[in-house]
């Protein structure tokens, strides 16, 4: 989703510009554009399409001269991908330029009243009103006009502002939508995420909604809504910034892919204590889950998915009623919630706008929150009232793969843990799955040494499919379920998942000769069941590839047209695994295609608009 950067130093602002909007493109965009505020006024260039073409214009940054400028990548909402539509929207007056990232929900009202002042729009945004509305509002003062400008805005809104008043001046403003400012000696910066000015600085503020940023190269200061000065801790980022580099991979997903067995381990291992599951960095503590009568899971996509993993096993192992909600359905769906349910929201961005929703609806309703998100500082941790880290780093392809799995590592020690605490699993029986949990990292590699030849060639078989079904039982429904979203994401090949007994009620009509199905089957005490369901898709000329577990003890290659084994695990543990070898497949499947992998079309990796 749209990206923002500013700048304002003692450098060349445009390279400084291009640079931070090429580390912000794995959210996903269709344009991208600058604008440089120098003494000699300001300067907008604008181009459709990737970010090369905006470079390629600009000669990198160098045709624009000025050490002071805001820069974007647009995913359209509002008005189509083009060049006038792109970012900045520069006010009639010329005098004003406004990047944004969100949704201005009362827009069109504003526009009226604004045509009926005589302004002329350029573009079909919403975000073109924001920079007319400052100019309507300017009275000498850029800090007082953009505070009283953002007053009648309704909706979503992370903005970056540059005036031709005021050269060597950012202003940035956030309400639900992600923005930091940051600051290095004799620079300062905002941006969508940190990501944009690693390479610069480490020292970032995280702007809470409401709130003003006023940039100078030497000073951030920030306002709140009332233009009152708000003092804001700094937050310094320890990661590694090759962390988000591709470290000769050639997509960051296959990095991704491959960093599993360490992110498994920097989730789980510190917190493995004395042979028990210690959450007290969540401050999750003994008592935590006792009185806990209802759990409701909220999520979008891939996070959606390890929650209805996490819904399985807290049933089972833990005893607690648990329903995982979309988070786009959950505000609207009349909940049963109160103060005896505990809500958890996965996020991986921690940004996500209708995960963000559902959780303020569930504090409304008096419900408990606990999110379990990777990004540190992020807008879902701050609001809720714990936060279970999941430790994957950087995750930058905008197929999620590393936290997808450190989810599922999480929610399995939350699960154990509300397990012990009820009193719902044998003690043996909650030590075998923890130790299995440990060694997690080692069976996470023994699956990608045993499994990626096979997966890369099994691609080049089917990578010419129309369609592809993925089938499953219980924890293999959930799998399958994220199984088919990662190869529709970066293949565009149609998949969809069914759960097994499901086919035989319509979906067996659609499989013809060669119809490629995957059955994960990797839940054993359920491999009869799906053995049916599969014999069921053979005998209609399906050609079924199989997962499951190296000690199966039906001949599953009597059953199915091709077989791929995880190593042996614990049933409870076994979608940290199928994941990896799906995974590959995807991925494969799409680099036979010649697909843009890291940046697949139409996606975004943080959806900041509901
Ligand atoms: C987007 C991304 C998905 C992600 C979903 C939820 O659609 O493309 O990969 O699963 O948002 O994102 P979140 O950051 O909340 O996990």
């Amino acid at each position: 989703m749209c990206g923002i950067v500013g700048y304002t130093g003692g450098n060349q602002a445009a390279p400084i510009l291009l640079y931070g909007l090429s580390r912000l493109e794995y959210r996903g965009y269709d344009s991208a554009g600058l604008c440089i505020s120098s003494d000699a006024g300001l300067t907008t260039v604008k181009a459709r399409g990737k970010l090369a073409n905006l470079q390629e214009l600009t000669s990198q940054g160098t045709a624009l001269p000025g050490v002071c400028g805001i820069g974007h990548t647009r995913w359209a909402t509002q008005g189509d991908p083009n060049d006038v539509n792109a970012h900045p929207h520069e006010s009639a007056s010329g005098k004003f330029a406004v990047v944004h990232n969100g949704i201005i929900e009362n827009f069109r009202k504003l526009k009226a009243f604004l045509t009926a002042q005589g302004v002329k729009f350029a573009s079909d945004t919403d975000s073109e009103t924001i920079a007319h509305l400052i100019d309507f509002y300017y009275k000498g003062n850029l800090l007082e006009a953009v505070r009283e400008a953002t007053q009648v805005l309704e909706g979503s809104y992370a903005l970056g502002i540059v005036s031709a008043d005021d050269p060597g001046t950012i202003i940035g403003v956030r309400m639900c939508s992600p923005l930091i400012a940051a600051i290095a000696d004799g620079e300062a910066f905002i941006a969508s995420d940190v990501t944009a000015v690693l390479k610069y600085t480490r020292d970032v503020y995280y702007l809470d909604d409401g709130e003003i940023a006023v940039l100078s190269p030497n000073s951030v200061k920030f306002y709140d809504a009332y233009g009152e000065p708000v003092v804001k801790p700094m937050a310094h980022i320890d990661w590694d910034a090759d962390a988000a580099q591709k470290g000769g991979y050639a997509h960051f997903m296959l990095k991704e892919i491959y960093e599993q067995p360490k992110v498994c381990a920097d989730t789980v291992l510190a917190r493995i204590k004395g042979g028990a599951v210690d959450l007290t960095d969540a401050d999750i503590g003994a008592d935590y889950f006792k009185d806990v009568e209802k759990i409701v899971i909220l999520a979008c996509g891939t996070a959606y998915h390890s929650g209805i993993a996490a819904k399985y096993w807290l049933e089972r192992y833990a005893r607690i009623p648990t329903e995982a909600i979309l988070a786009s359905e959950f505000r609207y769906a009349h909940p049963i919630v109160d103060d005896k349910t505990l809500a958890i929201v996965i996020s991986q961005s921690g940004e996500t706008a209708d995960t963000y929703a559902a959780l303020g609806e569930a504090k409304r309703l008096g419900a408990r929150t606990l999110a379990v998100v990777n990004v540190r500082g992020s807008t879902i941790t701050r609001s809720s009232d714990r936060t279970l880290y999941i430790n994957a780093g950087p995750e930058i392809a905008v197929a999620s793969t590393k936290a997808y799995t450190a989810q599922l590592a999480a929610l399995a020690l939350l699960t154990l843990t509300a397990a012990d605490q009820r009193g719902t699993l044998e003690r043996e029986s909650n030590a075998a799955i923890l130790a299995e949990l440990q060694r997690m990292p080692e069976t996470m590699q023994k699956t990608l040494d045993a499994t990626a030849e096979t997966m890369q060639y099994l691609a080049t078989l089917y990578f010419n499919q129309s369609s592809i079904f993925y089938i499953g039982r219980n924890l293999d429904y959930a799998a399958s379920l994220e199984a088919s979203l990662k190869l529709k994401e970066i293949s565009y090949i149609h998949a969809e998942t069914y759960a097994a007994g499901e086919l035989k009620h319509g979906t067996i009509s659609l499989i013809e000769e060669g119809t490629l199905v995957i059955a994960v089957a990797a839940h054993m005490a359920l491999f009869d069941k799906l053995e049916s369901n599969i014999a069921e898709v053979k005998a209609r000329g399906g050609d079924v590839l199989c997962i499951t577990q190296e000690r199966c003890r039906a001949d599953p290659e009597q059953v199915a047209n091709r077989v791929v084994a995880i190593p042996d695990v614990h049933e409870m543990l076994t979608p940290l695994l199928s994941a990896i070898p799906l995974q590959l497949f995807a991925y494969y499947v799409a680099l036979a295609k010649g697909c843009d992998i890291d940046q697949p079309r139409n996606l975004a990796k943080t959806v900041t608009v509901e």
